[in-house]
């Protein structure tokens, strides 16, 4: 079975768990975009839906939601999201999208962040994935310089603006074993909006697909 099949396969599987009065979250990605399509299947168990990035809220509209907003809502039942690598304790690495910073509120603003993946972005650690890290533009080079210090090799994200106006760089060459201290370090960075280690607001549900099944895991303790 070839990803894209495992993607559906994943997204379509996750409907499974969406409950009644659902205060939904929904991520962003290639894999979110098909679940976004599979959606108005359980339509009827959605009380309200907040989305982690433009491109996201775009997409449920165009399928028939009304898209709310996280300060109108307060907090969600559940945030579903795709990760680009996720390791055993359900540590992961987002941003591949660039939507990292409005991913990391919403999943640190859930009871349930249920995490959907093919197979290939499990990882036993994290860090062959460039690090994305969202960055005020005037401390680009100021960031690239300690981030440099810590062993990564910063590249700017070209001709790419956050839907928060900011800019991107990923961070290439890291080896990342303690996924929470790391996320930590970074974000501590003066001009950091956030980076795309979520350790802290790691997923609750592991969510899988393989070349016969849809595993659920849930983070080794
Ligand atoms: C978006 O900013 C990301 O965090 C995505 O969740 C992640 O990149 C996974 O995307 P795919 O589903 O396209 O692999």
């Amino acid at each position: 079975m070839d990803q894209n099949s495992k993607k559906r396969k994943v997204a379509e599987s996750v409907l499974d768990l969406i409950e009644n009065g659902e205060i939904l979250g929904i991520g962003s990605g290639s894999t979110v975009n098909i679940l976004i399509e599979y959606l108005p299947k359980v339509k009827n168990k959605i009380q309200d839906i907040v989305s982690s990035s433009v491109k996201s809220t775009e997409l449920l509209k165009a399928n028939g939601f009304d898209v709310n907003e996280l300060r109108a809502v307060g907090r969600l039942s559940k945030y579903i999201d795709g990760a680009d690598e996720v390791n055993k304790y359900l540590h992961m690495i987002k941003g591949g999208g660039g939507a990292l910073t409005r991913e990391k509120i919403l999943a640190h603003n859930s009871e349930k962040f249920i995490c959907i993946v093919d197979e290939s972005k499990k990882v036993d650690t994290l860090g062959k994935f460039p690090l994305p890290v969202e960055v005020i533009p005037l401390a680009q080079s100021a960031i690239a310089l300690e981030l440099i210090k810590i062993g990564g090799r910063p590249v700017l994200r070209e001709g790419f603006t956050t839907d928060n106006g900011n800019i991107i760089l990923d961070v290439h060459n890291l080896e990342i074993s303690q996924p929470l201290a790391f996320e930590s370090k970074i974000n501590n960075i003066p001009g950091v909006i956030t980076n795309g280690i979520f350790a802290m607001d790691h997923a609750h549900l592991l969510l899988s697909a393989g070349d016969k099944q849809v595993e659920i895991t849930e983070p080794i303790v």
